[in-house]
């Protein structure tokens, strides 16, 4: 891999210059640290195999990195059990590891984004710890929301509310109390109501911002406050209330009073520290999550349920424009996550069913996880091909763009992931209904040979299939046609192009094919059909895909020059 001098120069000097705050339209790539690179070859990826490949970060382009909890957990969620908010965890490093990770990062440019989980901890969090050996009623349970069963002697849990993960949300300790866990068992709900629950987090947020993070994904941000008066609601009446804010437990408004805390906290440095939420709410309620009295930006994650439809596109565009100049953020565009089925193979499977409300019916890809990947049969090109196509049509819009680590090397969906190797509490909480979201935190291929294609020297803790070769970084790196080389471009034209934050849409005179023109000429036309579009131009600056002069073939995007 090539170091980049003059882009760490250009960058490191523009950390301290921008005008417009760094993360209105930035590039901002997704780590999962457990699958990134693994130094010291345990099988599992660390803090000190992210700062190893630096460079190659720098070289593509991106802005900011989110690292994904790397902090101590017993791996219950993948990272999202916290054990421990200040800490790394001691199979991914230190402190000190993780304060070189940075100074290697800000010394490129790139900013540093770490994920703060606040809905729930860790059962083996300190706190849980004392809870559970404490008394009903005491204020080490308080912390958590503990409540007495009902049915006779208290044996049956509280409500009927399900696990989002499937199941109970309920679960049972020794002296016969229930703790609320609206995901795993071992991620018990943090009670909100709690002084010394908010105090902590605010102390978090400040250890982690002095040590020089530039920014907070928050996750599951509309879930932390709850209305629990008794009697509680049934699952039923839950599912009947509407969703305004004053639901008992999601996206209720009381949520931004602790957001409104977090706010002051972040405008204490210089420059402020930014915050990211992760809120799945309906999009009318978004700009509540993404003002600058919250937390500043919103995950726009519609993209994740829409088909490579032309129409789709143009409305989930237009729509969060417009939420983002009621918030007045800009606005985030997601094609790819740890929690979904990578973009490519999304777009080369059948078009998900959809149910009365637009939405696919259930989780797109699943079917095909369920049968190993043979059923519905995958197209594995075209997939790709449209996944390309949707990249560079979402690097052109205005706002920020976050990529998931693997997608800038056209990685599709891990489907052979034999069940006694899974991971994922969603796998086993739903047996034979979830395959869960391992195939998409595969380890990385980094070299088409070696043990583990690169990632580390002691194998990697998800099995990678053999087709990674194909996919490795020292493959595609240099090669006109790969699909790195088509991120890297993008990343770097994006840079010398982005322009103010609007965009004029151009009659194409076809419902298949979008044309946007951003304020400085900077145009943006995708075929999402298969019948070739002419162009009246013929200055195309980048392609998703090989094109003939002055044509956009099928299923391709192309960028044409400024005026
Ligand atoms: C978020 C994370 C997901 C995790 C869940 C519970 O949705 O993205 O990975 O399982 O929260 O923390």
């Amino acid at each position: 891999m090539t170091s980049a001098p003059n882009t760490q120069l250009q960058t490191e000097a523009s950390l301290d210059s921008e005008k417009a705050p760094w993360w209105r339209q930035a590039a901002v790539y997704q780590v999962y640290p457990r699958s990134f690179a693994d130094a010291d070859g345990d099988g599992l990826g660390d803090i000190p195999g992210i700062a190893s490949k630096a460079d190659y970060l720098a070289e593509l382009g991106i802005d900011a990195v989110w690292l994904s909890p790397f902090y101590p957990s017993e791996l219950a969620d993948g990272g999202y059990d916290v054990a421990d908010y200040r800490n790394v965890d001691p199979r991914l490093g230190t402190l000190a590891d993780f304060d070189a990770l940075v100074a290697a990062l800000h010394a490129r440019g790139i900013r540093v984004v770490v994920d703060i989980v606040p809905n729930h901890t860790s059962d083996r969090h300190v706190w849980f710890e004392e809870a559970l050996a404490s008394a009903p009623g005491s204020a080490a349970r308080e912390r958590y929301i503990f409540r007495e069963g009902t049915g006779p002697d208290g044996a049956l849990p509280p409500t009927d509310w399900e696990s989002m993960f499937g199941g109970s949300a309920w679960e049972r300790v020794p002296d016969g109390q229930w703790y609320l866990h609206h995901f795993a068992v071992e991620q018990p709900d943090l009670n909100w109501d709690n002084q010394e629950v908010r105090a902590d987090f605010v102390r978090t947020l400040r250890f982690w911002s002095d040590r020089g993070v530039d920014g907070f994904r928050i996750d599951v941000a509309h879930m932390l406050t709850k209305d629990l008066t008794e009697p509680l609601p049934s699952k039923a009446e839950l599912e009947a209330m509407p969703r305004d804010g004053r639901h008992p437990l999601i996206d209720r408004d009381d949520v931004h009073d602790v957001y409104a805390e977090w706010r002051r906290v972040f405008n204490e440095y210089d420059p402020p520290r930014t915050a990211v939420a992760e809120a799945w709410v309906d999009s009318s309620r978004v700009p509540l999550y993404a003002s600058a009295e919250s937390l500043g930006q919103a995950f726009n994650f519609e993209l994740l349920e829409a088909d490579f439809e032309a129409g789709q596109f143009q409305r989930i565009v237009r729509d969060n424009l417009a939420l983002a100049k009621l918030s007045g953020s800009s606005t985030t565009w997601v094609l790819s996550n740890h929690d979904v089925v990578r973009h490519p193979t999304r777009y080369g499977l059948p078009h998900p069913e959809r149910d009365a409300d637009g939405r696919p019916a259930r989780k797109h890809g699943n079917e095909w996880l369920l049968s190993g990947g043979m059923q519905p049969v995958l197209d594995r090109v075209g997939g790709l091909r449209r996944a390309r196509a949707a990249t560079l049509f979402v690097l052109g819009l205005p706002g920020s763009a976050y990529l998931y680590q693997g997608e800038e090397l056209g990685l599709h969906e891990v489907a052979e992931i034999p069940d006694a190797l899974r991971q994922d509490p969603t796998f086993f909480r739903s047996p034979g209904v979830d395959k869960g979201r391992d195939g998409c935190r595969v380890p990385l291929p980094w070299s088409e040979g070696g043990r583990s294609f690169g990632f580390g020297d002691g194998g990697a803790h998800l099995p990678q299939p053999s087709w990674f070769a194909l996919h490795a970084v020292d493959v595609e790196d240099g090669r006109p046609d790969s699909t790195l080389t088509m991120y890297r471009r993008a990343l770097a034209l994006r840079h010398e192009l982005q322009t103010d934050e609007e965009l004029d849409w151009i009659d194409t005179g076809r419902a298949d094919v979008l044309r946007f023109a951003r304020p400085n000429g900077w145009q943006v036309v995708t075929n999402f059909g298969t019948e070739p579009f002419e162009l009246d131009r013929a200055d195309v600056l980048l392609a998703s895909d090989e094109a003939p002069l002055g044509i956009v073939p099928g299923e391709t995007t192309v960028w044409l020059a400024p005026n």
